[in-house]
């Protein structure tokens, strides 16, 4: 797993500032009676404006069973992970994550986040929160000389105390020139396990929780993650640079 130097963390400022921005712009932009469609349309005239690169669009991994259509992953209620955008319209209640990578300058930022629209419940905030509260866990974990198990095990806590599945398919990544590289951040483990956490590693920790079971079913798109029994799903997701201080967290918005 490759480690970045201080200057390099410096370089990577730009597209964690950006990603930032277009999430919260997004979360403002966002209303009942719009379609998923017209988020990713949204991004694309922040992308192109700010002369960045999408790492979604063409994306073609090995699970996916065509190259990713949009810039942006919308993922409605049940929908967890990899939403398509389409032109499903957005309705009163709806709870949507949008997650969302890109390239500024040579390096790769990658963060989501999970909000209701319109009308909230308290069971969909209990999730959110729940996913958010993971996340900043498994952040304050991060520390150096800390192990990957010990940021796992903090995000797992969260969302097993909070009764929710857990899928640990699906978790963080190392991120850097690309969006997805060593080490892998599982979901759920056991602290003081796995690798040491060095100063130089960037990792997006990105806890997802289903508010049912933890089994998952993948749409005919090859892409949508679903949750088995239909309960709805929340994701949070921060680039974070382990550096020498603790944790810094490139993706953060104000
Ligand atoms: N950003 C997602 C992640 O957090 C991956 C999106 S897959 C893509 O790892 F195909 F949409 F790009
Ligand atoms: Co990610």
């Amino acid at each position: 797993m490759a480690l970045k130097t201080p200057a390099e963390i410096e370089q990577m400022r730009p597209a964690g500032r950006f990603v930032a921005h277009v999430l919260t712009s997004l979360r403002a932009y966002a209303q009942v009676g719009m379609t998923t469609n017209d988020l990713d349309a949204h991004a694309r005239g922040l992308i192109e404006e700010a002369g960045a690169r999408s790492v979604y669009l063409g994306y073609h991994p090995s699970f996916g069973a065509m190259p990713y259509p949009g810039v942006l992953c919308t993922s409605v209620n049940d929908h967890a992970l990899h939403g398509l955008p389409s032109d499903r319209v957005l309705a009163d209640g709806d709870v949507l994550s949008i997650d969302f990578a890109c390239d500024v300058e040579g390096w790769v930022a990658d963060s989501a986040l999970t909000f209701q629209l319109g009308t909230t419940t308290p069971e969909a905030q209990r999730l959110i929160d729940t996913t958010e509260r993971a996340l900043a866990a498994g952040i304050a974990a991060a520390q150096p000389g800390a192990r990957m198990g010990d940021v796992s095990a903090a995000i797992g806590r969260v969302g097993r105390q909070a009764g929710y599945g857990i899928n640990t398919d699906f978790g963080g990544h190392g991120v850097g020139r690309t969006m997805h590289e060593e080490p892998h951040v599982p979901n759920d483990g056991r602290a003081g396990s796995g690798p040491r956490l060095k100063p130089g590693l960037v990792i997006a920790i990105e806890p997802w929780f289903m508010a049912g079971g933890s089994g998952y079913v993948i749409d005919d798109d090859g892409w949508t993650i679903r949750s088995a029994d239909g309960s709805p799903a929340a994701h949070a997701e921060h680039t974070v640079a382990i550096t020498k201080r603790g944790p810094l967290v490139l993706t953060a918005r104000d």
